[in-house]
């Protein structure tokens, strides 16, 4: 089959303009000598010393032979009378760890079809059944059902806005879904920090494996320090780690807490009253009634930003403005504006929210 011979670092530029004129077959690059790439050509490009080509050679080669796209059709031939619909039609990945939901059907068949799955996607190590999420820290019963080195730690990597996390799925919550709002939060106290002119202390109490810190910790002069825990002592051993790992020796924060304590009895430590600037609040179907033990974290002085994420019923969304002032009044604060916003696709009957205020303490 015709491929166009062109270096390596041009193989983009060609892929574009044969798929502009429709010379471009189905088939896939291929490796040549010399770091140079096969581009395959449709029985329709023209002749192989047009100039169109700019003396690019065309040569003939083996098309690369295109493997199975779906890990089903890797599944064992007796297996391949059940119906599409059988099968898992979703999983999750975190890192190298692949997690899928198996029906009671599916069951018998489990560990051939993560086998299917690890033939599939070379970037998978562990495939588990996902047994949904369970206790107070909500964390996933995970059983390994294929590995592909024999390892069955699910603890592993994952990278969000070009920063590597420690993660472990099968020992502490940590959703991809709101990496969005992690970039807003740090728009947020980016704004806060030029309202006040002065680095912020965040508090983050909920912080699971810490996702909303690095962006944070990374941002030139935006903080003066953080106090960040969990109450799952797995999740604080990753938090401290990537912490660690997230912030140069040199950088000097003040305060710099890590610990592992009920964020309801944070406000029973004299050294974290009154000393953080911003408070992140993450513990969705507790977040509003956690409020009154987590205010008085916040130095009042000036302005605090409060933020944070709840799931309310969709019928009493509009009542949340009010539980917040209401919230920030007893705690003698007054709110200047409070946004409630809904994260959309959660479900129809409740809804998954972001909100946030800045507090005035006059
Ligand atoms: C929804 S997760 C959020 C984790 C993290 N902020 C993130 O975005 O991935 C809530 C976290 O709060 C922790 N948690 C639950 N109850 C807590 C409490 N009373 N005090 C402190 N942490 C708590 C859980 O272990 C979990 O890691």
């Amino acid at each position: 089959m015709r491929h166009l011979s062109v270096p390596s670092h041009e193989t983009e530029r060609w892929l574009a303009f044969c798929r502009s004129n429709g010379w471009l077959a189905p088939t896939g690059v291929v490796p040549l000598e010399s770091d140079h790439r096969g581009v395959p050509l449709t029985q329709s490009a023209p002749a192989d010393d047009d100039e169109v080509w700019e003396g690019m050679q065309v040569v003939d080669t083996e098309p690369r032979s295109k493997g199975p796209t779906h890990w089903r059709e890797r599944l064992p031939v007796e297996l391949h009378h059940l119906p599409e619909s059988f099968w898992p039609s979703a999983y999750e990945i975190q890192g190298d760890v692949l997690m899928v939901k198996v029906e009671p059907d599916v069951e018998p068949h489990a560990k051939v079809m993560a086998q299917a799955m690890l033939e599939q996607l070379p970037n998978v190590r562990l495939v588990c059944a996902d047994a949904g999420v369970e206790g107070e820290f909500r964390v996933r019963q995970l059983n390994p059902l294929a590995s592909r080195d024999g390892s069955v730690s699910t603890r592993t990597q994952i990278r969000e806005h070009g920063v590597s996390i420690w993660v472990d799925p099968g020992s502490v919550y940590f959703s991809a879904r709101l990496s969005t709002q992690r970039l807003e939060t740090l728009k947020a106290m980016q704004r806060f920090r030029a309202l006040l002119n002065r680095p912020l202390v965040v508090a983050d109490p909920y912080a699971g494996v810490g996702p909303s810190l690095p962006l944070l910790l990374a941002e030139p002069d935006l903080l003066e320090g953080f106090l960040a825990g969990d109450l799952n002592p797995d999740a604080v051993g990753l938090l401290a780690l990537n912490i660690a790992d997230w912030t140069a020796p040199t950088t000097e924060f003040e305060p710099k807490v890590v610990f592992c304590e009920d964020a309801l009895k944070w406000s029973e430590r004299p050294e974290l009253v009154g000393v953080a600037d911003v408070l992140l609040v993450n513990l969705p179907h507790d977040s509003l009634d956690h409020l009154p033990s987590l205010l008085p974290l916040l130095r009042k002085q000036n302005r605090s930003l409060l933020r944070g994420w709840a799931i309310v019923e969709r019928t009493l969304l509009s009542a949340c403005p009010q539980r917040i002032h209401d919230a920030v009044s007893e705690a003698n604060g007054r709110c200047e504006d409070v946004s409630v916003e809904e994260i959309k696709g959660f479900s129809s009957t409740r809804c998954f929210v972001v909100f946030q205020t800045i507090i005035a303490w006059d």
